[in-house]
C-alpha cells in the first residue's frame, strides 16, 4: 500500500521518480506526487489520479537532483490533491513521503497545534513532518529520528531539507524499504522494481532503521542512533520481466507465464533418485521434519486459497493434519501455539502486514515459522525461520495469478518430502514427481483454450451475479475463482462447495445468475454433477470446466470449457487457468482497469 521512491545523483530527479512511481503503481493509485530540490527551492507536485496524471502536472522544465515521490492508497483523509505526498512542512524547507499508518496521530497532531503548528490535509502523514520540522536544528537525521521516537505505527518514510541537495533520509518500521547503490547515484523505494532500471545493488532494511543517503555515500544507524552495517544484496530480477511483453495487460502476461513459473518453482528442488523433494531453505533436519505432527498455514486473500489446496494434499499425502487460517484472525484471537505444529506463512509479497504480524505471533509464542514468499529480500522470509522462494518473477498485476500455482507447487514439494519420510512409497513419489514434471504441458494446453474463453466471457460477462463451485480439492479453486472475478469485473460472485448449495445458496438460482461448477474425474465427480442437475432443474445456467472429451457433463452443462486430464491432485493448476483468463476476459468486456482494479492495491501493508 503507497509506494515511497527518492532519489540523490546527476540525472534529472523528475524522471527518476516519475518512471520509480509507474512501476510501484501497483501499491496504490490514487494520488501520486513528488517533492524536488536543488539546493535554491523545493517544489512539490501532487494530484489525485495515476501517474500519467501526475506527469501532466509536472513542468517540463522542473529541475532538481534530489526529490522524493509518492504513490497513494488512501487509508487517512479522502482521495485529494492536498491529502497527496509529499508533505511540507509550513516554511516549505522540508518534505517528507510516507507509506504506513500513524496510529497515535491524533495526540500528536493535538500537541502539535497546541504548539502552533497548522495542519492543512486530513492525514495521519501530516503529523511526521511536523515533527521534523519541530526538532530540526540542522541535522536532518537527527530530527527525524526524534520525530520518530514518538510515533506508533507503521511507516516507511523518505525526507529532505531544501538547503541539503545532497542529502534523504529513510526510515523503516513495518513497512518496506530498500537502498538502491549506483555510481554517483542512489536510490531508495518501497521496493526493488523502482530501482532495477537504476542499480541491481541493494541494501534491505529492518524495522527502526535508518539510512542517510547522498549520492555516493550512504550510512546506516537505528532508530536508538547506534551504527549498524548492513549487507548489499544483489537483484535477480530482470527489468524486462518488469515489463508487458508485449501483452495488453501484466494479469495476462502473467496468467500465460505459468507454463515457465510452476517449472521454475520446482526445479533444482527433486531428488529422483530418492523420490523425493530438497528444500535447502528450510533449516531444519530430518530429525525436527519427523517430529512435526501438524501444519498450519496463516494467508491471505489468494495465498489463503492456494494455502487450502495444500493443505488438503498434505492432509491426504502425507498423513499430517493440516490447518489453514486467515493471518489478519489468527493474530488477534490469541491462538494456541503447539511445540510440534509447523507454521507457514504463504505470501506472494512477502509484506502483507496481516501475514507478517500472525508470523511474528508465532514466533514470539516460540513456534517455527517458515515463509513461502515470491519477493526475494521482502519482510517475511528475511523474518522467518526459514523457507521457500517462489521464483515466479515479479507479478506486477493486482490481481494475483502466477502466484497462485507456485504457492501450491511449494508446498506440494513440502508436502512431498513429508510423505515421502513417513508412508509413501518410492514408487507413489515416482509417479508424483512424473505428474509434477508434465504439468508445464498440461498448463499449456490449459492456456491454448483462452479464444474460447473469451467467447464465454463475451457472452456471460453481462449478468451481475455468480457462483463458483467445486469439491474436494477443487473446493478452494472454486473460491479463488470468485475472488478473481469479483476483484477484476466487479461482477459479484461467490464461492462455495457445491455440496453447500442445497443448505442456503440454491436460493439465488435465478435467470441472472450463471453457476460455474469445477467438475475433476475424481472420486466425488458424481456428487458434482447431481449438484449441477439440481441446478439444471431449476432452469439456472451452469457453466462447466470438466476433463478432456467429458461427454457427460457437456450433456447436462450450457457450455463447458475443457482441461486436460492430469492426476487429481493436480487438477488445481488445470483448473484454474480457465478461471483467471474467464475473469480476465470479462473484465475486458466491461471495459475495467484490469491490472488496477478500483480501491485495490498490491501488497497490502496495513491491516
Ligand atoms: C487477489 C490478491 C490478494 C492477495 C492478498 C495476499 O488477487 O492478490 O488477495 O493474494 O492480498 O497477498 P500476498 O500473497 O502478497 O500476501
Amino acid at each position: 500500500m503507497c509506494g515511497i521512491v527518492g532519489y540523490c545523483g546527476y540525472r534529472s530527479a523528475a524522471e527518476v521518480l516519475l518512471s520509480g512511481l509507474k512501476r510501484l503503481e501497483y501499491r496504490g493509485y490514487d494520488s501520486a506526487g513528488i517533492g524536488l530540490g536543488d539546493g535554491k527551492s523545493l517544489d512539490v507536485y501532487k494530484t489525485k489520479g495515476k501517474i500519467k496524471d501526475l506527469r501532466e502536472h509536472v513542468p517540463q522544465e522542473a529541475s532538481g537532483i534530489i526529490g522524493i515521490g509518492h504513490t497513494r492508497w488512501a487509508t487517512h483523509g479522502g482521495v485529494t490533491d492536498i491529502n497527496a505526498h509529499p508533505h511540507m512542512d509550513t516554511d516549505k524547507k522540508i518534505a517528507v513521503v510516507h507509506n504506513g499508518i500513524i496510529e497515535n496521530y491524533m495526540p500528536l497532531k493535538e500537541m502539535l497545534i497546541g504548539e502552533g503548528y497548522k495542519f492543512i490535509s486530513e492525514t495521519d502523514s501530516e503529523v511526521l513532518i511536523h515533527l521534523i520540522s519541530k526538532f530540526y536544528t540542522g541535522d536532518l537525521e537527527k530530527a527525524v529520528k526524534e520525530a520518530l521516537m514518538l510515533v506508533k505505527g507503521t511507516y516507511g518514510i523518505i525526507a529532505f531539507h531544501k538547503d541539503n541537495p545532497d542529502q534523504l533520509v529513510g526510515a523503516r518500521n513495518g513497512s518496506p524499504l530498500v537502498l538502491g547503490i549506483g555510481e554517483d547515484e542512489m536510490f531508495l523505494a518501497s521496493d526493488v522494481s523502482a530501482l532495477v532500471a537504476y542499480t541491481k545493488r541493494v541494501v534491505y532494511f529492518e524495522d527502526h532503521e535508518v539510512v542517510t543517503i547522498s549520492k555516493t555515500d550512504y550510512s546506516t544507524s537505528n532508530i536508538d542512533n547506534e551504527a549498524i552495517n548492513k549487507e548489499v544484496e544483489n537483484i535477480s530480477w530482470e527489468l524486462e520481466e518488469m515489463e508487458k511483453g508485449g501483452y495488453d495487460f501484466f494479469m495476462l502476461k502473467e496468467i500465460h507465464e505459468q507454463s515457465q513459473s510452476v517449472p521454475r518453482a520446482y526445479q533444482g528442488r527433486i531428488d529422483e533418485e530418492m523420490a523425493t523433494a530438497k528444500l535447502g531453505g528450510l533449516n531444519m533436519t530430518s530429525r525436527e521434519l519427523l517430529d512435526v505432527e501438524r501444519v498450519k498455514i496463516v494467508a491471505a486473500g489468494t495465498s489463503y486459497h492456494a494455502g487450502l489446496v495444500a493443505a488438503l494434499q498434505m492432509e491426504s499425502m502425507a498423513r499430517i493434519p493440516c490447518s489453514v487460517e486467515l493471518a489478519s484472525e489468527f493474530r488477534y484471537r490469541n491462538p494456541v501455539v503447539e511445540k510440534n505444529t509447523l507454521y507457514f506463512a504463504l505470501s506472494q509479497s512477502g509484506e502483507t502486514i496481516d501475514t507478517l504480524y500472525a508470523m511474528r505471533e508465532i514466533q514470539r509464542k516460540g513456534g517455527r515459522c517458515l515463509g513461502v514468499c515470491n519477493v526475494v529480500g521482502s519482510t517475511i522470509p528475511r523474518e522467518s525461520d526459514g523457507g521457500v522462494y517462489l521464483h515466479s518473477g515479479p507479478e506486477i498485476a493486482v490481481a494475483s495469478t502466477k502466484a497462485f500455482t507456485s504457492q501450491i507447487t511449494a508446498l506440494y514439494l513440502f508436502t512431498l518430502n513429508m510423505a515421502r519420510m513417513r508412508d509413501l512409497s518410492t514408487e507413489g513419489g515416482l509417479r508424483f514427481i512424473k505428474a509434477l514434471k508434465e504439468l508445464p504441458i498440461q498448463l499449456e494446453k490449459a492456456l491454448g483454450d483462452s479464444e474460447h474463453i473469451q467467447a464465454l466471457a463475451k457472452k456471460y460477462a453481462k449478468y451481475p451475479h455468480f457462483l463458483f463451485l467445486g469439491r474436494g480439492i477443487n473446493y478452494p479453486v472454486a473460491l479463488e475463482g470468485a475472488l478473481k472475478l469479483k476483484e477484476v469485473s466487479y461482477i459479484h460472485a461467490e464461492g462455495y462447495s457445491a455440496a453447500e448449495i442445497k443448505h442456503g445458496p440454491i436460493a439465488l438460482i435465478n435467470e441472472e445468475t450463471p453457476s460455474l461448477f469445477l467438475v475433476a474425474d475424481d472420486h466425488l465427480k458424481e456428487k458434482v454433477i447431481s449438484n449441477m442437475k439440481e441446478i439444471k432443474a431449476r432452469d439456472g445456467m451452469v457453466i462447466a470446466v470438466a476433463v478432456e472429451g467429458d461427454k457427460e457433463v457437456a450433456g447436462i452443462a450450457d457450455d463447458v470449457i475443457y482441461v486436460p486430464r492430469v492426476d487429481p491432485a493436480f487438477n488445481p493448476f488445470v483448473m484454474s487457468i480457465p478461471l483467471q483468463l474467464f475473469s480476465y476476459y470479462c473484465a475486458i468486456e466491461l471495459g475495467r482497469d484490469v491490472d488496477q482494479p478500483r480501491n485495490l492495491a498490491k501488497s497490502v501493508t496495513v491491516e
